[in-house]
């Protein structure tokens, strides 16, 4: 890691070569969840293929200087049209989990109301290449490309946007259910609520605090009435949420700066996890909303209950760890990559998956992501290091009896990031965006090898 923040890549292949990556010597549980994660609107493209609707993506990224270079997710990795070459893909690394997500507004365009039947059948086909080829698929019911219909009528603002979401759950588990046994039905809601609410960076542009907390409100009412709908639909199978989440540390060893790093505790991990596993807010995040905060009234009796609605697993999201000093602003203490957000703290990993099982019980975990941009567009021998140096955090979990089932890189495949377009490259398959043509990284050979070994 260590390319410095932002920027557009300019160092290439040709540039030092580095030192290849040595094996730790570390062998996971047998069954190891070995996978790879993708999303919709970052992979797919097709945006108005066989009927797909738009989401709030599609008009974010259409609207000027919103995203890097303008790029949008029109076409991004054509995965709608390429699947079956990117399946092939996924079996000669020989993953056992592929981790990827529905677009919503492409099952119902408006997104409630009528079923489009050719975008179902998109992930009915990709599904059954998965099976096929023995990959066990692992699906996230939003990530973030909420449908523009419901945009428009408030999106996550509005109360009812729970409910628009449950119904279209119980259409998506209901008719891929029967090979579908694996469900995540919120990817990151903390970003939705940080970048895409606060920041106003991400889709849709909202910069506002107050709102920002009503829509995390809503989309946590949009996880338990999605849980809920799972299992109206009989289908057997398990369901929980993707969570990112960072371990807080006080930046100095001040008694201020431990407070500091409890609130924000709060709001980096308690915040999301307490409600969904505990049925509860943190009384100290609550405290701090204002008392006239309208996520106080939009918090209905009974809500808490539902959002706590027991879940069958835990997808962990980890890629950097937050310090804090005495005044509760954040610095930084490592290297960052390409992302300026992320400095790398691989040991982070495991303070924070102890630190599940610790306060939270037992609950199936699997990391839904954790990688890294690197500007070495083939050799990445950068990636290598530190998904072999997360892994062996993982691992030191494991033996201290956390329940780890899998680990899923992110990314398969270079793809969309948001706003910053196509000026990442976060996969372990590298993607010419001129042909469309893949090519392995020195990390998906790595992988590769991981796999067959089970182990590092
Ligand atoms: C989290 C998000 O879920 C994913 O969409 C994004 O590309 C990665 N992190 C990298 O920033």
């Amino acid at each position: 890691a260590g390319c410095g923040p932002g920027g557009t890549p300019r160092q290439r292949d040709s540039s030092a070569p580095a030192a290849p990556v040595a094996p730790v010597g570390l062998v996971f549980p047998k069954g190891f969840g070995w996978g790879a994660s993708t999303s919709a609107y970052q992979v797919e493209g097709g945006a108005t293929a066989d009927g797909r609707g738009p989401s709030v993506w599609d008009v974010f990224s259409h609207e000027p200087g919103r995203t890097r270079d303008g790029g949008t997710g029109d076409v991004a990795a054509d995965h709608y049209h390429r699947s079956y070459e990117d399946l092939d893909l996924m079996r000669a690394l020989g993953l056992k989990s592929y981790r990827f997500s529905i677009s919503w507004s492409r099952v119902l365009p408006t997104g409630r109301g009528t079923v489009n039947a050719k975008g179902l059948d998109f992930y009915h086909r990709l599904v059954d290449g998965l099976l096929e080829r023995g990959i066990t698929p692992l699906v996230t019911l939003f990530h973030w490309d909420t449908p523009q219909a419901l945009q428009q009528v408030g999106g996550w603002q509005q109360r009812d946007c729970a409910k628009w979401f449950a119904d279209y759950a119980s259409t998506v588990c209901y008719s891929l259910g029967d090979k579908v046994q694996s469900w995540l039905t919120l990817n990151e809601p903390k970003t939705v609520v940080e970048v895409g609410y606060t920041a106003g960076v991400h889709a849709p542009g909202v910069r506002d605090r107050r709102i920002a907390n009503v829509a995390g409100h809503h989309l946590l009412l949009g996880h338990g009435l999605a849980v809920q709908a799972f299992r109206a639909t009989g289908r057997k199978g398990r369901i929980g949420a993707a969570l990112n989440l960072s371990p807080v540390y006080p930046a100095d060893d001040s008694e201020a700066a431990r407070r500091q790093a409890v609130l924000a505790d709060g709001e980096e991990n308690r915040r999301w996890l307490d409600p969904v596993l505990l049925s509860r807010y943190p009384d100290d995040w609550l405290a701090t909303q204002p008392a006239d905060a309208p996520v106080r009234t939009a918090i209905h009796d009974g809500d808490l209950a539902v959002i706590g609605a027991k879940s069958d697993l835990l997808g962990v999201q980890y890629y950097n760890p937050a310090y804090v000093t005495a005044k509760g602003t954040r610095v930084q203490k490592h290297p960052t990559t390409q992302a300026s957000w992320q400095e790398v703290y691989p040991q982070g990993l495991y303070d924070l998956l102890t630190r599940i099982k610790r306060d939270y019980g037992d609950i199936p975990l699997t990391i839904t992501e954790n990688g890294m941009p690197t500007v070495r567009e083939i050799d990445d021998q950068d990636r290598i290091a530190l998904l072999r140096d997360h892994l062996t955090a993982a691992h030191q979990a494991i033996s201290e009896g956390v329940r780890l089932e899998g680990y899923h890189v992110w990314s398969l495949l270079d793809n969309f990031e948001w706003a910053e377009g196509y000026t990442q490259r976060w996969g372990i398959i590298h993607v010419d965006y001129a042909t469309q043509q893949r090519r392995r990284k020195a990390s998906a050979d790595w992988y590769q090898q991981v796999i067959a070994r089970n182990g590092i």
